[in-house]
């Protein structure tokens, strides 16, 4: 039996990953520590709620006592911090939650559990950080057409980024954060290396690209787009839309997640990410012919709700991850074609409307808010 902690399991990423370890590991016990901010979603876990193996814990990381006593009431193997503020606008507006939440609670899960971990030796424990691409900064265009083609195969991936000369983030690569979000995650990063350098934690970071699937919080591109353009409401465009990001389907970022917890080496890093890179403004002409088509529209018939608006202050130009290493040395794999994701998350947004309508209302958070009053 195993005790694994998975911090933000009910926001976007963390769902997934929960879902994911509670169906297939039945032998061990799974506990979902999330503050439910704005951003957590019990409806997000609904399938797996009743589950033996389950647990939710409603708690902010930053919490100290809390988290030492959970850890301990718990007998605690593993952690897989997820709990994270995630939206960069949110935090150009009010860099001090990021601060708090992203660099203050990651340090207070890592001294609970340094406190609780280290007196009985660190075999078998492990602390999991996840992270993103963004600390590295921003790329620039190097490709003669500024991005790869759309829908072109994963096969011609790696190849390809080095036929075109293309940079992309390596494990290596200099830090350089850009935004107070990329700052936050950059920073908590660091404290995850100094605890292992240290103290001696077990401890992975993994920095995966944009990730995109259903339980996403309508204030990101994906979710925020295809409900925009069922409703036929303006898409507000940061800038030109040339900004690159690099899409990987939410599910394949869980896969690797599971397998890195299990299989990666302690103290390393791994990029995570699909060879998929988008221009906004082209992804944004799939999101709504898909839309159209799905809704029985005629096929582009709303392109006309891009709107060009202000760009978004420092917004980074370009993010690719280079994911050979976790390829090559895990054996991980993105098993989805972007075509066949974004067909998949579309349809998904489409089919649960009620989802939707639920967050975007704020009805979700009366109902927890009256469920956990007492907790
Ligand atoms: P999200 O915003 O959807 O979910 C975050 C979850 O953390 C929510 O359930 C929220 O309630 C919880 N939370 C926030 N503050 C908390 C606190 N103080 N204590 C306990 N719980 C708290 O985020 P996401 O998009 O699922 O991202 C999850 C993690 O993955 C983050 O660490 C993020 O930096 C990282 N990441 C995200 C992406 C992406 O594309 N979304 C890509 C790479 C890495
Ligand atoms: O790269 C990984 C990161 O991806 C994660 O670490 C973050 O948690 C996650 O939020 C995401 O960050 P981005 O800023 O790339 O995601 P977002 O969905 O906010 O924006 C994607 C791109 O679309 C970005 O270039 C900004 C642009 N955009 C976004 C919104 C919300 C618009 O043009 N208009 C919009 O309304």
């Amino acid at each position: 039996m195993k005790n694994i902690v998975v911090t933000g399991g009910a926001g976007f990423i963390g769902s997934h990953v929960v879902r994911l370890l509670v169906k297939k590991y039945p032998e061990y016990h799974i506990i979902n520590v999330d503050k439910l901010t704005y951003a957590g979603n019990l409806a997000n876990l609904k399938d797996v709620e009743d589950f033996p193996n389950y647990t939710f814990v409603k708690a902010d990381v930053c919490d100290y006592d809390r988290m030492c006593k959970l850890l301990r009431e718990h007998e605690v193997d593993g952690i897989i911090h997820l709990a994270a503020e995630s939206h960069v606008d949110r935090s150009i507006k009010d860099p001090f939650t990021f601060a708090r939440t992203n660099v203050l609670g990651t340090i207070t899960l890592l001294q609970a559990a340094k406190e609780y971990w280290q007196p009985q030796g660190w075999d078998g424990k492990r602390f999991y950080h996840i992270s993103t691409d963004e600390v590295y900064g921003a790329l620039e265009m190097t490709h003669p057409e500024g991005v790869r083609p759309p829908f072109s195969t994963r096969a011609s991936s790696v190849e390809h980024h080095e036929a075109y000369g293309l940079v992309f983030f390596t494990e290596d690569m200099k830090y350089q954060p850009h935004s107070p979000y990329s700052a936050s995650k950059a920073s908590s990063d660091h404290f995850v290396r100094a605890f292992h350098d240290t103290y001696g934690m077990p401890s992975i970071v993994t920095n995966c690209s944009n990730n995109y699937g259903p339980y996403q919080f309508p204030e990101k591109l994906i979710p925020l787009f295809i409900n925009n353009i069922k409703l036929r409401k303006a898409l507000p465009v940061y800038g030109k839309g040339e900004n690159v990001r690099d899409w990987l389907y939410v599910e394949d970022h869980a896969r690797a997640i599971d397998l890195i917890f299990h299989e990666g080496k302690v103290a390393d890093t791994y990029n995570i990410g699909g060879f998929n890179e988008w221009k906004n403004i082209d992804i944004i002409r799939v999101l709504i012919k898909t839309v159209d088509r799905l809704l029985g529209r005629r096929e582009g018939e709303d392109l006309n709700l891009i709107t060009y608006v202000t760009d978004r202050a420092g917004h980074d130009l370009r993010y690719a991850i280079d994911s050979s290493k976790l390829q090559k040395e895990l054996g991980w794999e993105p098993s989805l074609q972007f075509e066949e994701g974004i067909e998949k998350t579309v349809r998904w947004y489409l089919d649960n409307q009620a989802w939707m309508d639920n967050v975007t209302s704020g009805d979700y958070r009366k109902y927890y808010d009256d469920m956990y009053q007492n907790h």
